[in-house]
């Protein structure tokens, strides 16, 4: 029997029920096969009914973000057409990295429920309990000059905006460059990260931590997610195939040389622009008015003294209160 063909066909009827006796004939099985495969889904976490002179029929995927179920239904060209999922993982972004060394195709992702080191930006670390958020990797393999990686991470923060709005209904903000935050509280951050030669890039591995269901207290401190902002559990799986199918359109605007409107999407979603900020650029610290990226995605800051700077890479605080 084909992999997953039982499971196929639950997947294709879910509303009706369908007899043991037809999938056997189908799939040209045993119906004690058949019957041994539904057993092995529901060890799996699936839900499924059955009903005397009825049949089989899916009530409920588990919450687990298996290959096959982020795969199925996902309609993507590139985003995703080769998914990896793992239980426990030293980080997604590593994974991902070796597979891209070993010449894996652009568009090949890397999920895990748990990172045992989860990486952040700037040598932090990036921790996510056992199961309730996305951890995910993307591989890409963009003909971009090596300066320009940071744009591809602004756009990846827009797509985690959208995402996060079309699942929710919330409306997020993205502190510069790539924090997805939500009323002074971290719930998401992209760790982007290139294998280049001086002038080309091989590949570009962009990890991407997204709070969904952890509870405030499994998190670090200043951090929430959203659950605990919507007061709703999230469809991780759903997400996850949304996220990817964003990811998928933004890449090609991307690529497409529509910065410009990813640019004005940043700028939209942006809650550093005008605030108040400081930074810290090798011993030496920024303080004055965020005005917003330019073309390379870089940060102006307005200083009291009226001097403009231009920050391309670290980190920005906000002094929130200030405005
Ligand atoms: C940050 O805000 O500092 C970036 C966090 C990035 C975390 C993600 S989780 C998936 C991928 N694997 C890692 O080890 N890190 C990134």
């Amino acid at each position: 029997m084909k992999e997953n063909a039982v499971l196929n066909f639950l997947r294709q009827r879910k509303t009706v029920y369908i007899s043991g006796e037809e999938i056997s004939k189908r799939l040209e099985v045993s119906r004690s096969a058949v019957w041994k495969e539904m057993q092995a889904l529901r060890r799996l976490g699936y839900e499924i009914e059955a009903q005397p002179h009825l049949g089989y029929r899916l009530l409920a995927i588990p919450d687990k973000l298996f290959a096959d179920e982020l795969m199925a239904e996902l309609g993507t060209k590139l985003i995703g057409k080769e998914i990896y999922s793992y239980e426990e993982l030293d980080s997604t972004n590593d994974a991902a990295f070796r597979l891209g060394e070993k010449g894996a195709k652009e568009g090949l992702c890397v999920f895990a429920e748990y990172q045992k080191k989860g990486r952040g930006r700037l040598g932090r670390s990036w921790v996510s309990p056992k199961g309730k958020n996305i951890i995910l990797s993307v591989l890409l393999r963009p003909v971009f000059l090596p300066h320009e990686i940071s744009k591809l991470t602004l756009a990846c923060a827009v797509s985690v905006i959208k995402t996060i709005r079309k699942t929710t209904g919330k409306t997020l903000g993205i502190k510069w460059p790539n924090d997805i935050y939500y009323e002074n509280k971290k719930v998401g951050g992209i760790l982007t990260e290139m294998s280049a030669e001086s002038d080309r890039i091989n590949f570009i591995v962009v990890g991407l931590g997204i709070n969904l269901n952890a509870a405030c207290d499994e998190l670090p401190e200043g951090s929430t997610s959203l659950k605990e902002i919507t007061g709703c559990g999230i469809d991780r799986v759903g997400f996850g195939r949304e996220l990817l199918r964003r990811l998928e359109i933004d890449y090609t605007r991307l690529k497409n040389d529509s910065f410009e409107a990813l640019e004005k999407d940043w700028e939209t979603f942006s809650v550093t622009s005008g605030q108040r900020v400081v930074a810290r650029l090798f011993g030496r610290k920024i303080e004055g008015q965020a005005l917003g990226i330019d073309k390379d995605g870089a940060l102006w800051i307005r200083q009291d003294n009226g001097f403009q700077e231009r920050i391309m890479a670290g980190d920005v605080e906000h002094l929130w209160s200030k405005k």
